[in-house]
């Protein structure tokens, strides 16, 4: 199947800047040119411009709700005029809190979707229960509808409407779980395989109770969160909040290779690569983990690395 790809924006909106930088530094390792040979039709619609709101005191222990949230409209604007082209987003982060903005963008378009959240964190705090105030650690509560009566509207928020259940989410590979988040993902039942249920079965299975616990026929479009601290260090080392004892590369690769197979995606987001933490070796080795996820997602197949002479 081949895929019309897009990607977007650098986004910018927590207190260690340089995950603005992170779609350069994809695309400095020919990150479009490398999808385009892999035969899909690629449309690079280059980074989003934000603007900081004057005055965007804060609120809560939140930094620029006003400015965050005007940019959060913007995504969310142009990843539904995307996807009304009937295109496959893909939405180079940049911070997590921009799920906030595509989730929403991509549940206006179609309105029954399935999250796999495949990240370290299951970032459902409110911004109540948020020890640091970072949105990034909030996108989840802000979309559920479900969790509304607690998750009080911020300024610059307006705009945002509730668009998915409980039900619909699935966490993969957290094993950072804030008090509040533990009592939310306990109260409500959300699907969730810690590093520790994927040791214990194994990540095709993993998929395969995730698909029958938010889309059992198939029937809804996909979005897929892919945090790279979802990777263990080792493999993702620049990167805001790294948590140990994470993926390997090759379980990241295998469960997004898996993730495609169901042919349901229209929605990607690849967040929190931060070219400017660590060594530079710790940045190429970032850079690269978070590339191959893509190529791994897009069809490059380790069999097809056979020698060409191969019979
Ligand atoms: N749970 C912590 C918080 O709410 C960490 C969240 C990390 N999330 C992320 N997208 N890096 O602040
Ligand atoms: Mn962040
Ligand atoms: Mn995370
Ligand atoms: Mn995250």
């Amino acid at each position: 199947m081949k895929y019309k790809l897009l990607e977007l924006n650098r986004v910018h909106f927590q207190p260690r800047p340089g995950v603005k930088y992170a779609p350069e530094a994809l695309r400095n390792v020919n990150l479009i040119k490398n999808l385009s040979l892999m035969g899909h039709e690629v449309i690079d619609h280059g980074d989003l411009k934000f603007e900081a709101v004057p005055n965007d005191t804060a609120i809560y222990n939140i930094q620029t709700p006003r400015t965050i949230g005007k940019a959060a409209k913007q995504i969310s604007d142009k990843v539904e005029e995307i996807l009304r082209c009937g295109q496959t987003v893909v939405t180079l982060g940049g911070d997590h809190s921009m799920s906030v903005a595509t989730i929403h963008g991509h549940a206006k378009v179609e309105n029954d979707l399935a999250i796999i959240w495949i990240d370290a964190h299951p970032d459902i705090n409110t911004p109540l229960t948020s020890a640091s105030g970072n949105i990034h650690g909030m996108p989840l509560s802000f979309l559920t509808k479900e969790l509304q009566p607690y998750v009080p509207k911020l300024p610059g928020f307006e705009w945002l409407k509730p668009c998915i259940s409980v039900k619909d989410i699935a966490f993969i590979g957290v094993r950072d779980i804030d008090k509040a988040e533990r009592y939310i993902i306990d109260k409500y039942n959300i699907t969730t395989f810690t590093m520790r249920d994927i040791d214990k079965l194994g990540m095709e299975c993993v998929l395969e109770r995730t698909i029958e616990a938010i889309n059992p026929t198939l029937n809804k479009k996909i979005h897929m969160s892919f945090d790279i601290d979802s990777l263990d260090p080792a493999f993702a080392p620049s990167t805001g909040t790294p948590v140990p004892y994470g993926l390997s590369l090759r379980e990241g690769m295998f469960l997004v290779e898996e993730i495609a197979l169901t042919n349901k995606v229209t929605g990607i987001d690849l967040v929190e690569i931060n070219p400017d933490l660590g060594s530079q070796r710790d940045q190429f080795t970032t850079i690269s983990a978070a590339a191959e996820v893509l190529y791994a997602f897009f069809g490059k197949r380790t069999k097809t690395q056979l020698p060409s002479d191969y019979v």
